[in-house]
């Protein structure tokens, strides 16, 4: 997106100074149609009643096509609102033309979507994509993404999602690159990049939303919505870094996260907003609530009532209010009575103009009717990409006696619903994806001509059909059980307080294991699963995660080995729930757990996580030496040799991690501060440099002081965060 020009500023200029406060109030109000039509569910129970079954997606359109004729009355007594949750090109086109040619000023809407990993070419779940370690393959997936979602009408991406996440109980870790800041501001850069980006046809370019700004994933007891507490210094190295990074990459908007955070709603919290967001961070675009939660800071005991809620929110630098027209109601009075001032107002309704000239909605408000039939058919291109993908987001977990790749003429048995059920391989946020696209992982091994017969024998809700197990055993002589979650077990309002294997999973494997022939499990899931039972007992478990419409073409090349697994955990996966929140990156404490007593350990569960961050096996092995360290002015160039010591050809990622052995704050035991990707053929052997800024060394104090402290520092490199090489060097900065 381009910067504004002179020209398009004084036009913001002058439509805010012609514009009526109604007016102005209407650019500040997002909403759902089904709201609009007068229906009493609201858009995410749309939602719902569609992913569960109740309505069919023709129902829904009518039920979205409906609000075409109330919403006359909302545009013309609004004055012309901002932005609506929709998907459908016709629509956009219909309510587009009443806020364009029926309103007094003709201001466009912007319509928004969750666009989270794909919108037709629908790609791996975050934490997956993100274990890639390609920003390229990222930007690619944001980019495909703006183009397929703006022929469509959308011009507006609620995403992406770059909340840390370290407790795998929450469900939301589904949606967003993992539990590292360093890892997910890259994503978060690659993502505005692929989704704002593009010189060649600004036409396909779409306004980014960093979301949920901020904390969210610190929600106490991974239980979503829950309070969250921390030290600022906590927010600022830990939470903040990946939003930081997506305002430098220049994103557009960015949404507020429904939790409080010590004690002050994020919807309205002027600290976060303000302070922090806006004036040190510079952020020029504009920021939207989250689904209803103005009104919801009545709930949290910080609003008294809907007028206070609104002068409270449009304060603390709340520009957009999705969903409650609360501002549309009562912003006009509170503006009467003082509560509100009017430069606060004329500021939001400028962020939010900014973003619509800057998207050229005011040139081209319509989609075309080539638009929109663009991407009925998937370019073999996006498909291509969406494969690729989701074949580096595999992580090999564990392959006892090389066990896999497996031969082609190995009948297999192919067990599990999950492997037969085509909606499930989208995973959580995915409701523009299509079912037709999708390739399930019993497709994926049909149409690699595997020797494969298929026994559905349990799904993750259900009871084990004890006659197909039977049958199952008695077929193949290596038994492959697709086990995990369903899509709507993780993603939002979905916190699990058991991670294991929902329902009667794990009893399956244990009846498959009891046969005495080999079982691989591969594993669909949104989160990590405490699999302690199972990394002991099976021989191979391959990390699948839902890895988009391309998912069983991707499981299958690599099952057969057409493809090299290389991607690694972007969160931790504990051996227990007990364990949870668990992370790489936390302080050693003064008694680091071990097997003795009197250290941070339990008496009933392991200290260390069962796979930890960044963790990925490969068909290969690499062999690691000779780190060195070499410190110029303003980097330290961290050297290792790598050898493929394997027999075929594999990817591995150098990781660089951090330790300030002593801080004014206690620091992290490990920080990611850098990685690099290679490939290597067998026998071949490779110096790779990982470059650490210094300026990179420090950490950000209560007061949002960056600290840079001279001393010793441990340098780690390796293919995880576990099994290192390391050096230590001391510095001067
Ligand atoms: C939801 C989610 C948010 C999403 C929004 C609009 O409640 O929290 O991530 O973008 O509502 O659907």
């Amino acid at each position: 997106m381009k910067p504004l020009t002179r020209e398009q500023e004084e036009k913001i200029e002058y439509l805010i100074s012609e514009m009526t406060i109604e007016e102005k109030i209407g650019q500040l109000n997002q909403i759902s149609p089904s709201i609009v039509g007068g229906f009493d569910v609201s858009f995410e129970e749309l939602i719902e009643m569609m992913t569960d079954g109740r309505i069919s997606k023709e129902e829904f359109g009518r039920i979205m096509a409906g609000a075409k004729q109330d919403y006359h009355d909302d545009v013309n007594r609004a004055g012309g609102l901002s932005s609506v949750l929709i998907s459908d090109p016709e629509t956009c086109n219909t309510l587009q033309k009443i806020a364009v040619e029926e309103t007094r000023l003709g201001i466009p809407l912007i319509f928004g979507f969750d666009v989270i990993h794909g919108f037709r070419t629908v790609v791996p779940i975050a934490p997956a994509e993100a274990g890639t370690f390609e920003p390229e393959l990222m930007e690619k997936s944001a980019r495909i993404a703006a183009k397929e979602s703006r022929a469509s009408g959308i011009a507006w991406h609620f995403s992406p999602m770059v909340d840390i996440s370290r407790d795998a109980r929450w469900g939301r870790v589904s949606e967003g690159p993992g539990e590292d800041p360093y890892l997910a501001s890259v994503f978060a850069r690659a993502k505005v990049r692929g989704q704002q980006n593009d010189d060649s046809d600004p036409s396909t370019y779409v306004a980014s939303c960093l979301k949920h700004y901020v904390a969210y994933g610190a929600c106490e007891s991974g239980r979503d919505y829950n309070t969250v507490s921390m030290a600022r210094s906590m927010l600022y190295n830990t939470y903040l870094p990946p939003f930081k990074a997506g305002v430098e990459e220049g994103a557009a908007t960015v949404m507020a996260s429904f939790n409080d955070l010590n004690g002050v709603p994020c919807t309205m919290n002027p600290f976060t907003l303000r302070t922090v967001l806006k004036d040190a961070y510079g952020f020029e675009g504009f920021v939207v609530s989250d689904a209803n939660a103005i009104k919801e800071c009545i709930i949290h005991g910080y609003a008294e009532d809907e007028q206070d809620a609104a002068a409270k929110a449009l304060a603390a630098g709340m520009d957009m209010d999705m969903g409650t027209w609360i501002y549309s109601k009562e912003l006009k009075q509170a503006a009467k009575d003082g509560r509100v001032q009017m430069k606060d107002l004329d500021e939001a309704v400028r962020r939010v103009l900014g973003i619509k000239m800057r998207l050229g909605l005011f040139d081209r408000p319509y989609v075309s009717e080539e638009e929109m039939h663009r991407y009925d058919t998937l370019p073999e291109e996006h498909l291509a990409h969406a494969l690729e993908t989701a074949e580096k987001s595999i992580v090999l977990l564990k392959n006892d006696g090389d066990l896999l790749p497996l031969d082609k003429k190995k009948k297999i048995s192919l067990i599990g619903a999950l492997a037969d059920m085509k909606e499930e391989v989208l995973g959580s946020w995915a409701m523009s994806g299509r079912v037709q696209d999708c390739v399930t992982i019993r497709e994926g091994l049909e149409q690699a001509s595997a020797c494969m017969e298929y026994f559905p024998c349990c799904a993750p809700d259900g009871e084990i059909n004890e006659e197909e197990v039977r049958n199952a055993i008695a077929a193949g002589e290596v038994l492959v059980a697709v086990v995990g979650e369903y899509a709507s077990m993780s993603g939002e309002a979905s916190s699990r307080a058991d991670i294991t294997l929902p329902g009667k999973q794990q009893e399956l494997l244990k009846m498959l294991l009891a046969s005495g022939k080999p079982v691989i499990a591969l594993l669909m899931n949104g989160r990590p699963l405490a699999l302690a039972w199972e990394a002991e007992h099976l021989p191979a478990i391959v990390e699948c995660w839902h890895l988009g419409i391309q998912m069983g073409s991707a499981v299958a090349r690599v099952l057969f080995g057409d493809v090299n697994p290389g991607g690694k955990l972007t969160c931790t996966f504990p051996a227990m729930t007990g364990q949870c929140p668990m992370y790489y990156n936390a302080p050693k404490t003064g008694r680091p757990g071990s097997k003795s007593k009197f250290t941070s350990r339990y008496l009933d569960a392991p200290v260390e996580p069962l796979y930890p961050f960044g963790f990925g096996l490969s068909y290969t092995s690499f062999a690691w030496s000779d780190m060195k360290v070499k410190e110029n002015t303003d980097t330290l160039e961290v050297t290792v040799t790598l050898e493929n010591t394997g027999d075929r050809r594999g990817s591995e990622v150098v990781q660089l991690y951090m330790h300030d052995v002593a801080a004014s704050l206690v620091r992290p035991k490990k920080e990611l501060k850098g990685f690099c990707k290679v490939t290597l053929d067998s026998g071949e052997k490779r110096d790779v440099t990982v470059s650490l800024e210094k300026a990179q060394m420090g950490f950000y104090d209560d007061d949002m002081n960056y600290r840079l402290e001279d001393g010793k520092f441990i340098l780690y490199v390796g293919g995880n965060s576990r099994d290192c090489l390391s050096e230590t060097v001391d510095v001067k900065f």
